[in-house]
């Protein structure tokens, strides 16, 4: 080992918000509206722009958005929509939330994302929609999916939860879909503590979304106490998923320094390319395409586990042995309790259940050093000369 380990464990994720942030809360705490209102409209706007398409509905969370944003499709108890079992379980539950059925496509194993043409394989008369989730920040085949909802006219809203800030020919995600579902959970690049956005060309899905997001109400409570008016109407069966000013302001003040924080997750995974670019018999690191610019939320890895005498399982616990913090994105969906119950058979799909045994996430966010990055990956040298075969 050339690096030394360190005093604390080093974690998968780690956290230090801004000034920009404590002021812009303050100012929040401050007055004397805090759901709802200026700093909402305000942080729409600004993901709307970064996003180069004119709408925005801000919602609690990702999963929220999704379902509100299949909702606003006109979803019925007959419809499929098509998504990929290598997601978190949210992206599921939203299709199955809304009483439609999802149906699950493989994924192409290099990028960890929807291969369209599964999609395309998996199309029936029932179909009303399409999923694609940008795993880790790297979207999806935008250019082939398009195609395939091109031919059966059918929209396709991503799952975003990982990839604000992507681009996918030099365009974001909500420019390359009918809509695109950002997530702002503690975790992710940008966050306010738990949000979403679903961020779209088409007004009629925002304007759907808004209104379903707060009880299909026709007026929020500031509209009724700006206009000094108590009246509304209720349009529609909705939900309490709104998002609110305080939440807003967590977000709005990490936006100043969004990109300088992105470009530390770029050095950061260039440092990790250098450091294990010589160990490609045992490790398949991420590499993305020139037509992508990767979100980097997070740096997954996948271990040639047929030239290793331990599992991946193994591998992770060896790392925490040595104060390093993996994770595992994701468990392929067949494998929970709930979708074996349901009869989802992992034959199905060979090339998420050949990833699922072999992922790794390390640790990848602006507040890790070199030096830490450094000695993750002397660690994870040392780890494989001890057990290659
Ligand atoms: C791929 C994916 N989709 C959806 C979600 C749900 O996001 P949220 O927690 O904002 O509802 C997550 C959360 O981490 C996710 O990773």
């Amino acid at each position: 080992m050339k690096s030394q380990p360190p005093d604390s464990i080093i974690r998968l994720y780690d956290l230090r918000l801004s000034r920009d942030t404590f002021t812009q809360v303050r100012g929040v705490l401050d007055s004397t509206w805090l759901t709802a209102g200026p700093r909402v409209k305000e942080f729409e706007k600004r993901i709307a722009q970064l996003s180069g398409v004119r709408y925005a509905a801000a919602v609690n969370s990702c999963t929220s958005g999704l379902i509100l944003a299949l909702q606003a499709l006109g979803l019925d108890s007959a419809a499929e929509v098509i998504t990929t079992p290598y997601s978190f379980v949210a992206t599921a539950h939203a299709i199955n939330h809304v009483g439609a059925q999802a149906v699950f496509a493989d994924i192409d194993p290099q990028s960890l994302t929807i291969d369209p043409e599964e999609v395309a394989r998996k199309v029936t008369p029932r179909t009303r929609a399409i999923i694609p989730v940008d795993i880790a920040g790297h979207p999806a085949d935008y250019d082939r999916l398009r195609k395939v909802a091109e031919h059966f006219t059918l929209p396709i809203i991503a799952d975003a939860a990982h990839s604000f800030g992507a681009l996918y020919r030099r365009k974001s995600i909500a420019k390359n879909t009918d809509a695109a579902v950002y997530s702002f959970h503690a975790t992710k690049n940008l966050t306010c503590g738990e949000g979403g956005m679903v961020v779209s060309r088409h007004k009629v899905i925002t304007d759907r979304v808004r209104l379903l997001a707060l009880h299909g109400m026709t007026k929020d409570a500031l509209a009724r106490r700006n206009d000094a008016g108590w009246q509304y109407d209720v349009l529609a069966s909705g939900r309490k998923a709104n998002m609110s000013d305080i939440h807003a302001a967590i977000g709005l003040g990490q936006l100043p320094s969004f990109e300088s924080q992105q470009a530390k997750r770029v050095k950061l995974v260039q440092r990790y390319r250098e450091n294990l670019s010589a160990l490609s018999d045992f490790i398949d690191l991420p590499t993305p395409p020139k037509h992508i610019q990767h979100a980097w939320h997070l740096f997954i890895i996948k271990l040639n586990i047929d030239a290793l005498t331990i599992t991946r399982d193994r591998f992770i616990e060896q790392m925490r042995a040595r104060k390093i913090e993996c994770g595992v994105h994701y468990i392929p969906m067949f494998e929970l309790s709930l979708f074996k119950a349901g009869g989802l058979d992992a034959r199905l799909f060979p090339n998420t259940a050949f990833v699922g045994r072999r992922v790794v996430t390390l640790p990848l966010y602006p507040l890790l050093s070199l030096k830490q990055i450094d000695y993750i990956c002397d660690t994870i040298t040392d780890i494989i000369a001890r057990y290659k075969r």
